[in-house]
Parts: C-alpha cells; structure tokens; sequence
C-alpha cells in the first residue's frame, strides 16, 4: 500500500505568534503526575512528535509567581522538540469539592448544585458569586496568565466547558442570575470576555490563546432531559461573540456540560463530536479545535481534509501511543496502539485521584521507568496461554532479547477480546488484538497454536523461564434451584452457544458494565430483561462515563434494573430475589433464562503442577487472579521485564 501523505496533518499552523509544527494537539487530560514522572511524561508526548500538548487543569487561583520553576521544568523538557506547550485555565466552579481542598463552599455563577450520576464525591451547592467575586476571579485568570507565560508555556486555554465556572456562567441552564452577568447569551459571555480581556492585558497582543467551551451541552438529550441547554446554534454564536474581540487564536467546542460525552467511552463512535468543530467552524473564521474519539490518524487527517477542523485534538490516542505521530508519519500506521476507548487506566483512575494510566501501555504515567531495557542474559521462554496477557508477555520478552515461543491451545490468539468485541458498543475491542497479534508478527516470535502444554512438554523442552498466561474459566456460583432452570453465563451468550428465551434475568455479580453489555446484546435481539445487582448499582467498578452510556443504552430499550438485590433460589421460572440490606424477598414469575455474569475462576492448574519443576516460574493474567484487561497487561509486562 503506498504511503499516507497526512498533507493537512502534518502542515503547520500559526496561533498568534507561535506555530505548531502540525495539527495534532494533546488537549487537556488530568494526569495526577508531579515532579519528574510528569516532566518525563510530557516529554514523551513531545519526542513522540505532537504538535501541541495541552498542560492541565491549572486553577488560575492557585497559579503564583513561586510555582515558575517547577513549570518551567515542564517546558523545558518539552521545547527540546518542537513541540509547543499550552496551559490550559481551568476553574472548577461549582464542581470543586470544598471538603477536598480543605473546606469552604464553592462559588459558581448561580447556586446550582451539578449532581453526578454515578461515584458521585459530594457535590456541594455553590455560592452565587457577587460582584466582588466575580472582580477578583476575573484578576486571578490574568495574573495566572502572566505566571504561565514567565513559565515558558507557548500559550494559553481557557477552559470553559464541561460543568466548570466559565461554562456555569455561558449555560442557560447553569445560571440564573438576573444581573449583568445572566440572561442573554450576551450577559452569559460577559465573565468570560471580561477574563479573556485581563488576560490579554497581561501577556500582550501575540501570545496565543484559546477558549474551549460546549458546542453543545447534550443537555435535553443525554442529560437532564426535561431542561434546554446550549446547543450547537448556541456555541456558533458564543464563537461569534468571543471572536469579535479580536483578542483570541483559536476556538475549542467539545461536547456536554456534566455528562457522558466530554470523555466519550467506547460506545460512542469515532469521530462522534467532530460535527461540532465543524458547525462551528462555519460561523467563525478562527481556527477550530476537534476532539473524541479521533483515535488515528487516517480519520484526523480526513477531518482535516473535509474542512471540519484545523486542529485535531487526540489526547487519549496520545496517552495509549506518545509515537503516534512519528509512527503516522514514517508510514507505520500499523505499529500505532490505537486507544480503545476503554476508560480503564486514564479516566477511571483520574476519578480516584491515582495517576495516569492506560490499559494498552504499561508505560503511560511511568515514563520514568525509561523504555524497555535489552536483557543481560538471553533466555529460552516458554509461554503459555495467547490471550491478552500472553502476547503481551511475548511481546516484551521478545523486546528484550529472549528468544520466545508462545503457546495457545485454541486455533486463535485473544479469543476474549473477540467475545468481548461482540456486545454492542465493545467492538473497539477488536482494535486491542490487532495491535497485539500484529506485534506478534512484527516481532517474529513463534506461535504454536492448537498445542495444549503439559508439564511432561515443558520437561522435555527444558525453557530457561516459563510464563503461565492460560486465562480464566467461566463459572455459574451454586444458586439453590440451579438445576430446575436454564442458567447460561455470559460467554454463551455472546457466543450465541445457548438459546435465550424472551424473558431474561440477568444476575450481575462482577458489577463491572458487563452484565450491561450482555444484557444491551440480548436487547438488540428483543428480549424483555430485569438486571439484579447486590452492589448499590451496575457498573459501579466502572468509571462514570462507560456506566452512563452503558445505562442510557440499555434503559431508553426498556432494561430493569434493581440494584441491592441477590438470588435466593430459583423454582423453575420464577426466582425468588432478595434485598441485601432487608431480606425483603421478591418473586419473578416468567422467567426463561437466567444469565449470570461473574468474574472467572483462575485457570491456574497447570501453574501448580510445574511449581518446582521450572527454574524460573511465573504466573500473569487472569489465570493469577480474573481482573481486567489492564491488569493482565500490567502482569505480563512486569514480569518479561524482569526475565
Ligand atoms: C484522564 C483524562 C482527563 C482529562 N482532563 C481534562 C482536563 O483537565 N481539561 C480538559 O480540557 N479536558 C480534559 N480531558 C478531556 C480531553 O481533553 C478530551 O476532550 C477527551 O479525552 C476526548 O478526546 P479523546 O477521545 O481524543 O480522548 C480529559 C481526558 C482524560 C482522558
Ligand atoms: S486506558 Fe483505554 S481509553 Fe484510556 S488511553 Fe488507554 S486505551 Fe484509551
């Protein structure tokens, strides 16, 4: 196949007085690094060839004249390429926890508390701020600006979406006031004009600066559906105001206010917001920022090419894969880890304030472990099981040095992701095997596939180490009544192995969004189906935005959920369900098939029987303990590292 130009992609482009040497920009993405982890991380980025990478949050109230050479360190070690680095302004607003900063209430535009769905941390309601507030507020924005310029930053965002301040005080929804500062989308745009106009005074005429806001709230839609929130007709015309100041570079409209679509998970399409960018593009002549879910760089560039955008924001494509640039632009497109949407290691971690993460790359947020270092002995090993785990153990022990044979008793590598490609809105797993398998044959190991190993092979094959990577079993816990009914787990389903009737009890007990997705593929397929779940919801061990969609999917087609709730026996077809609080019971008459949703059992035997046997022994992956894909990646990358 000949080589992908990426003409637009790999143009440059002129903000201000600074030109970034392509389109690709890592907007914002909360990383919870400090120090060298965070300098090296962003280094990373840099060396990997991003045109512009987004540092945030930093809270323009927080930003002093004291925190200059620590930044400095940041752009720094990004301007050894050249790469530019921005600073991204970004007030939480009524989403600031007082608790969490040491107390306090916080201040929005209107006392509008912005309640979250799921893993809510105790949202407070907000003081409406005064005048005096909004005064002060307004000086913090420019005298940050001043700190983030002396810090070397190339240039500026204001961060007004989302539920933050300045998106408080833009919405229609978020702010009631009936001063100045409310009402008309003119009175809404007046604190953000006011702030963009003390920024300007500080850093001078050139100096680049963006706003990012809502193309559009999703409010009506996926939120809050009983109010009117901004829509896209709305930010054309928020652009339109913030662009007759002649006092911004470039305009940044992303998706919803407080909901799922400002981190779209893997059920969102690619590309899904890119229409924002470009309706907005058609009411300004700035340059335009797009972002979700642009995940490679063959859809950045038709993005580009279709006029849509002049930027294209890849943040979470950036975490997965720092060389994706480099990678587009030698022409090794095939190289490139595409994130998958996941949410597993960047978005679920940020809501537990742990550091960045990503499932598909151990080295994300730790960067300064250094790459993968070439092994002092090269060794023979042998491992065993092709799913997820295996392959990533030879991935990294081939990258070492060491000759590797992987070995797979079925006729495919990463059966799972295949099976958890197959519910709706999970085929984005797919993507997760075709960058390992590929891997596979970039690295020429070799793959026995169809071979069960026994201890008597390993004996005979003498490797000098041995990875166990054999997976987990799917299981059915022991319910009273079991045998009277039709009991299916979900990997039958998925693999269409049994029928399901029409009336379906889908029993979660992993809490994950899985159950979830099964019962959004037995949906698609016309089922009636009651979700129970002992834990106080569904998806809970999720992160927020794949529960929500997740949740709007499968409720808007007539899913039942009943959270608190357990199986106490099963007659035949009615179950007899419990609360787990009360024991308060319930019958379910009807019932044709109950699925059961658990995490496996580890498939460790042939594990123990080599214990002792082999020298070096390990065991990684769910065959150690069932987690998630990032779990089995994280154990095989640990362990070929020390081989
Ligand atoms: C872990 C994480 C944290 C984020 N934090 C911010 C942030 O601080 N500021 C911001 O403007 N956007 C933030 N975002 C949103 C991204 O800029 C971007 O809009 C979103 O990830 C969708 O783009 P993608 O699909 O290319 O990842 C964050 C995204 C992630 C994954
Ligand atoms: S953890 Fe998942 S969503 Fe996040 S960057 Fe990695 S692959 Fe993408």
């Amino acid at each position: 196949m000949a080589k992908q130009e990426f003409k637009h992609l790999f143009s440059p482009i002129k903000l201000g007085a600074v030109t970034l040497p392509n389109r690709i920009v890592m907007t914002g993405a909360h990383h919870r690094l400090s120090g060298e982890k965070l300098v090296r991380y962003f280094a990373a980025r840099a060396k990997g060839g991003a045109g512009m990478i987004m540092s945030s949050p930093h809270p323009p109230q927080a930003m002093k004249e004291e925190m200059i050479p620590s930044l400095k360190q940041i752009t720094d070690a990004v301007h050894q390429y050249p790469t530019k680095i921005f600073a991204q302004l970004f007030h939480n607003g009524a989403r600031a926890w007082g608790r969490g900063t040491g107390g306090g209430a916080p201040f929005a535009a209107s006392p509008i508390k912005i309640a979250q769905t799921f893993k809510t941390r105790g949202q407070n309601v907000p003081r409406e701020m005064d005048k005096d507030d909004i005064k002060r507020t307004v000086s913090t924005y420019g005298s940050a600006a001043l700190v983030m310029k002396k810090a070397g930053f190339d240039g500026l965002e204001i961060m007004a979406a989302w539920g933050t301040l300045q998106s408080e005080f833009l919405s229609g929804v978020l702010n009631v006031r009936t001063d100045e500062y409310g009402g008309s989308l003119e009175n809404r745009t007046r604190f953000l004009l006011e702030c963009i106009a003390a920024i300007r005074e500080n850093v001078g005429p050139d100096f680049p600066l963006g706003v990012r806001f809502n193309g559009d709230e999703l409010v009506g839609r996926v939120w809050w559906t009983d109010k009117r929130g901004n829509t896209l007709d709305d930010a054309k015309d928020i652009a339109r105001i913030i662009e007759s100041t002649g006092k911004v570079n470039y305009l940044f409209p992303c998706a919803d206010a407080f909901g799922a679509g400002h981190i779209p998970p893997m059920n969102f399409p690619l590309g899904a917001f890119a229409y924002l960018a470009a309706g907005v593009k058609e009411a300004v002549e700035l340059p335009v920022l797009a972002v979700g879910r642009i995940n490679d760089p063959v859809l950045a560039e038709s993005i580009l090419e279709n006029n849509q955008a002049d930027l294209i924001g890849m943040p979470r494509a950036l975490i997965c894969d720092p060389e994706m640039p480099n990678k587009a632009q030698q022409g090794r497109l095939e190289e490139i880890r595409r994130c998958i949407g996941c949410n597993e290691g960047c978005v679920g971690p940020n809501f537990m304030a742990q550091p960045i993460a990503c499932t598909l790359n151990y080295e994300t947020g730790r960067e300064d472990m250094g790459p993968i270092k070439a092994a002092e002995n090269k060794k023979t090993v042998m491992v065993i099981g092709g799913g997820a785990a295996g392959i990533e153990t030879a991935r990294v022990a081939a990258l070492r040095g060491h000759d590797v044979n992987l070995y797979e008793k079925g006729n495919v590598l990463a059966m799972e992701l295949d099976i958890a490609a197959k519910a709706p809105g999970r085929e984005d797993f797919t993507e997760a095997k075709r960058y390992l398998t590929n891997q596979i044959k970039l690295l020429n190991i070799n793959v026995h596939l169809g071979v069960t190993v026994t201890p008597e092979m390993v004996k005979e094959l003498k490797p000098d180490a041995v990875v166990v990577a054999t997976g987990g079993i799917p299981f059915i816990p022991e319910i009273p009544g079991a045998d009277s009914a039709k009991v299916v787990e979900t990997r039958q389903v998925l693999l269409e192995e049994e029928d399901i009737g029409q009336n379906v009890l889908v029993v979660d007990y992993q809490n994950h969004t899985y159950a979830l997705d099964v019962a959004g593929f037995l949906l698609d397929r016309g089922r009636k189906i009651e979700l129970i779940t002992e834990a106080a919801y569904s998806g809970s061990e999720a992160d927020i935005f794949t529960t929500q969609m997740a949740y709007f999917s499968t409720l808007s087609r007539g899913l039942i959920i009943t959270p608190l709730t357990g199986v106490k026996e099963i007659k035949g077809t009615s179950v007899i369900v419990y609360n787990i609080l009360t024991n308060q019971e319930r019958q379910i008459d009807g019932i044709d098939t109950i699925v059961v949703c658990t995490d496996e059992k580890p498939n460790d035997a042939l594990y123990r029987s080599l214990k002792g046997q082999v020298k070096e022994l390990y065991l990684v992956g769910q065959a150690l303990s069932p987690r998630r894909l990032l779990d089995s990646i994280a154990d095989a990358y640990v362990t070929a590292a020390k081989l």
